[in-house]
């Protein structure tokens, strides 16, 4: 038997407003732990779930498990297999990318049981499978900040080109997360069936090319003027109970910007200093508190590294 080795693969928000399976940022936490070891049976083994009743032990139904799979398939392993345990450390349905977490916490403990031989891009490649499996389709915005830290921009998912991109060190990211669940599947199916006018698509293009320049040159009241979002933000805040009070109080409590984080119901929005950070998330928690939903939030920089083993 291995020595068994955790990981721990942070939660993530995406779309950043604008950036629509484009832009995404990973979170110091909330975030998952996955144990693992070398076993002589090939395949995955599941050998326990905690933190999330609803979720199998079935290695084909759990993300956890289909990327683990798709790791042991690239790295070309014979003969062996791995045993997992998933301990959910962030809430399902939240918006802050549970399934991309548990998918890569799946693909890093293979990759590191086995020499580490995979780059990042083949990780988030695997970790996708598991993405795909749980929302429908392989959008990579949750999986990459997850994977390489820091904010990413996804120019393409086939081929995979993903970005790195500039983190002011200023920058501070407030999640708030109220006490409700939105399915991503079904969010994104909103998303889906709707035509867009030129006008909306091109108010999009400008601000998510604004908030990449914002980034590069650390330009924060750019980056604030930037989260702003014609095309899905408009369809999902039904979803989120209470978003148009949470945002304008977040914005009047001088937030750099608000919006859903991926397909919600958390809500992330921006600060230039941890005192701010926090004065904007008393201000949403406020306002969710005023539509009777409790929350909890987190607070603090972008998350640099990404997934590891701890
Ligand atoms: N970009 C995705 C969406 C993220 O908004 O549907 C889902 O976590």
């Amino acid at each position: 038997m291995s020595e068994r080795i955790k990981v721990f693969a942070p939660a993530t928000a995406s779309n950043l407003g604008p950036g629509f399976d484009v832009l995404g940022l990973a979170l110091k936490r909330p975030g998952d732990l996955v144990e693992a070891e070398i076993s002589t049976s090939p395949g995955v083994e599941i050998v326990e779930v905690t933190g999330a009743d609803s979720l199998s032990t079935d290695p084909e139904e759990n993300v956890v498990g289909i990327a683990a799979a798709a790791a042991i398939e690239r790295i070309g392993i014979q003969g062996q297999g791995v045993r997992l345990w998933l301990h959910k450390q962030m809430p399902l349905g939240s918006g802050l990318g549970s399934s991309a977490a548990s998918s890569v916490g799946g693909a890093v403990a293979v990759n590191a049981l086995f020499g580490n031989v995979l780059s990042k891009h083949d990780i988030v490649t695997c970790s996708l499978q598991g993405e795909a499996a749980a929302s429908g389709t392989a959008h990579a915005d949750n999986v990459a900040p997850s994977v390489f830290g820091g904010i990413v921009l996804i120019r393409s998912t086939d081929p995979l080109d993903v970005i790195a991109l500039p983190v002011p060190a200023a920058l501070r990211v407030v999640i708030v997360h109220p006490h409700t669940e939105v399915l991503t599947a079904e969010a994104r199916k909103l998303v889906a069936e709707r035509r867009y006018t030129i006008n909306q698509a091109v108010q999009n293009l400008g601000n998510v090319a604004a908030l990449v320049t914002a980034l590069h040159q650390a330009d924060l009241a750019l980056f604030a003027r930037s989260i702003s979002d014609a095309l899905v933000e408009p369809i999902r805040a039904p979803l989120v109970p209470g978003y148009a009070t949470v945002k304008q109080a977040a914005l009047e409590a001088g937030a750099l910007g608000c919006s859903i984080s991926g397909s919600g119901p958390s809500v992330v929005a921006f600060a230039d200093s941890d005192a701010l950070a926090d004065h904007v998330a008393t201000a949403i928690e406020s306002g969710f508190a005023r539509h009777s939903l409790t929350s909890n939030r987190y607070v603090g920089p972008v998350n640099g590294v990404g997934a590891q083993v701890v």
